[in-house]
Order: C-alpha cells, then sequence, then structure tokens
C-alpha cells in the first residue's frame, strides 16, 4: 500500500473506533494507539520524512489533513464524554458525605473518671437493679413503712411492693446483707424520682453510692476521700468542700457537702450543694448482719449530672437527656 493509501486508511480505522467508545480511560488507550509518541500517527509522520522531495510536496497536504482529522476527532470525543459525566444523576463536585461519628456523654465521661479515682483507692465498682424491693429501697436502711422520711423520695411505685429505685442507697442495704466486712464499694447507677423536670431536676438521674466498712473508719477517712474525689474529677486543687449537719435515716450523723470553686463564674463560683453522707446508721449494719461494737463505716451519695455540671460549667441539667443534640456535641473531644 502506498503511503497516501495508507494515511487515508489510518484516518477511517480511527474515527471509526472513536465512534464506539463510551469511557475516558478507553479514550486515552485509543488516543495513545493513534497519537501518541510511538503511535500510528508518528510511524507515518516518519515514513513521510523519507520519502523524495516531490513524493513529500504531494502528500504534505493529506499528512497534514489527516493529523487534524484525527486531533479534532479526538478532541470532540473527550469533550462528549465530559458532558455525559456533568449531566448524570451524580454532582462530582458535592463534598462526600462525611459520617457522623457519636461522642461518648459527657456524663459517661465523668462516670468513668469517678470509677478511675475509687478503684484506685480500692473500691470494687457494683449496682443493683432498678425495680427493687421495698426493703433494700427503704427498710432495711432504717426507713421503715409509714416513715414520714419516705415522703422525702418521691417514689414510681409498681406492683407488688416493687419500685423504681429512688436511691442507689439500696445497694448498700443489698451488700450489708451478703457480705462481711471490709467492704469497699461504689456505684454509678440510674435512680428514679416522680419528680417535675426543671433546670435542676431530672426524674431519671445518676447518683454515686460509696461505702467503706472497716474497722475503726471514722468521718475523716470521709473528708479525705471526698476531698482526693471531687478534686479529681474537678481537676481542681483549690475547690472547697463544706459539711452542714443535716438527716439521713441511715446515717449518724449525718452531713450534707457543699463544694464551691473559687473564681467559677454564676452560681458554681458560689456554694453548691452535692452530696449527703457521714457514718452508716448502726441500726443498718446490724439489720445487714454486721455488727456495729465491731465495725464502723462511712457512705455518701451524691448526683452524678451535678457534679459533671460542676465539671464544666453547665447550668441547665435537661441538656443531659434532652432531644436537641446540639449541646452535648461539644463534649465530644
Ligand atoms: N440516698 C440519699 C438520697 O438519695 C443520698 C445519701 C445521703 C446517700 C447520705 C448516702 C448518705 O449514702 O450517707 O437523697
Amino acid at each position: 500500500m502506498d503511503l497516501a493509501s495508507e494515511l487515508e486508511a489510518l484516518q477511517a480505522e480511527a474515527l471509526a473506533a472513536l465512534a464506539d467508545i463510551s469511557d475516558a480511560e478507553a479514550l486515552e488507550a485509543l488516543r495513545i494507539t493513534y497519537l501518541g509518541r510511538s503511535g500510528r500517527m508518528k510511524a507515518l509522520s516518519k515514513a513521510f520524512g523519507e520519502q523524495p522531495p516531490e513524493a513529500k510536496r504531494q502528500l504534505g497536504a493529506l499528512l497534514g489533513q489527516v493529523n487534524e482529522a484525527l486531533r479534532s476527532g479526538f478532541e470532540q470525543a473527550q469533550a462528549q464524554l465530559r458532558r455525559a459525566v456533568d449531566q448524570s444523576a451524580i454532582d462530582i463536585s458535592l463534598p462526600r458525605a462525611v459520617p457522623r461519628i457519636g461522642s461518648i456523654h459527657p456524663i459517661s465521661q465523668v462516670a468513668a473518671e469517678v470509677e478511675r479515682v475509687f478503684t484506685g483507692m480500692g473500691f470494687d465498682v457494683v449496682d443493683g437493679p432498678h425495680i427493687e424491693e421495698d426493703r433494700f429501697n427503704f427498710s432495711l436502711l432504717n426507713i421503715p413503712e409509714d416513715h414520714p422520711a419516705r415522703d422525702a423520695h418521691d417514689t414510681f411505685w409498681l406492683t407488688h411492693g416493687r419500685l423504681l429505685r429512688t436511691h442507689t442507697s439500696a445497694v448498700q442495704a443489698r451488700t450489708y446483707a451478703q457480705q462481711q466486712p471490709p467492704i469497699r464499694k461504689v456505684v454509678l447507677g440510674k435512680v428514679f424520682r416522680y419528680d417535675e423536670v426543671d433546670a435542676t431536676h431530672d426524674n431519671t438521674f445518676t447518683q454515686v453510692e460509696g461505702f467503706l466498712i472497716d474497722r475503726d473508719i471514722h468521718a475523716g477517712h470521709l473528708v479525705a476521700t471526698l476531698k482526693t474525689t471531687i478534686r479529681a474529677v474537678l481537676q481542681r486543687d483549690d475547690v472547697e468542700l463544706r459539711l452542714r449537719p443535716s438527716f439521713f435515716p441511715f446515717v449518724e450523723p449525718g452531713f450534707e457537702v457543699d463544694v464551691r470553686i473559687p473564681g467559677a463564674p454564676g452560681r458554681f463560683g458560689r456554694w453548691v450543694e452535692l452530696l449527703g453522707c457521714c457514718m452508716v446508721h448502726p441500726q443498718v449494719l446490724r439489720a445487714g448482719g454486721i455488727d456495729p461494737a465491731i465495725y464502723s463505716g462511712f457512705a455518701f451519695g451524691l448526683g452524678l449530672e451535678r457534679l459533671t455540671m460542676l465539671r464544666h460549667g453547665i447550668e441547665d441539667i435537661r441538656l443531659f437527656n434532652g432531644a436537641d443534640l446540639r449541646g452535648l456535641r461539644q463534649f465530644s473531644a
């Protein structure tokens, strides 16, 4: 075949191949075959260069024409593919969908911190049932039936004398009924009160109950334990504690503990009530089969929500269980 026929055949073949192309990869492969540095067009150009001058004069125009036809053929095919992508349902200019990553709830974060501090002091982390028996929630804790102290607990009563536990102190009663000292336990669990929900009350909240029973235990041990824990969890050594005498049927003497963070904004810079505590009542030990002549111990119960609010300067307890997740997302770090 002479060079002119070869050029014409190449053009026909290349344009026919282009008509069948439907994706960018195949188009690029084809371009390399025909127009690449060692492609078919290059080979014919080289053959043209070796022609005598007379033949070159005759073939020159044809060579340019074929070259041009191929180039514009490829350009058109590329443009057409690009248009097809633009018109397809996929908008490749959109940022990709980023999966929403959840975060650990601030209550859980502070709970983990409390557990870390208490296990460091040799306490076991335990819990009991949410559906509790009257005796563990009340009677064994020195709150007999018809005692007015029951009124302080707005109780969700269930059938058969059962109830949703109103405090984690129920786990104290369960433990004393099962185990002799030494006892060193901490409970972090949900409790339930038939209470109006407002900025500082929820009907479901979390308590931390700690109790330690052994020989020669006194209130000094309790105060040291509380100071260590509260300062560690609030991450400040300057947190102040204040004890006020108070009444809880299961302790004698009983105290409420207030804390104050010097210089903290808003109400957290003033005294905030945090927990109830002190020496486990001899009657409670006796009811559990522990001899108060040999053993003594302390107990305390605090609201984990309150502690978490202090830790982060949160003003409204409804943030924790509400449906608006914007507040909670701030604690995802
Ligand atoms: N159970 C009490 C409440 O829910 C809190 C409490 C007070 C727990 C004094 C204790 C304690 O262990 O010693 O209101």
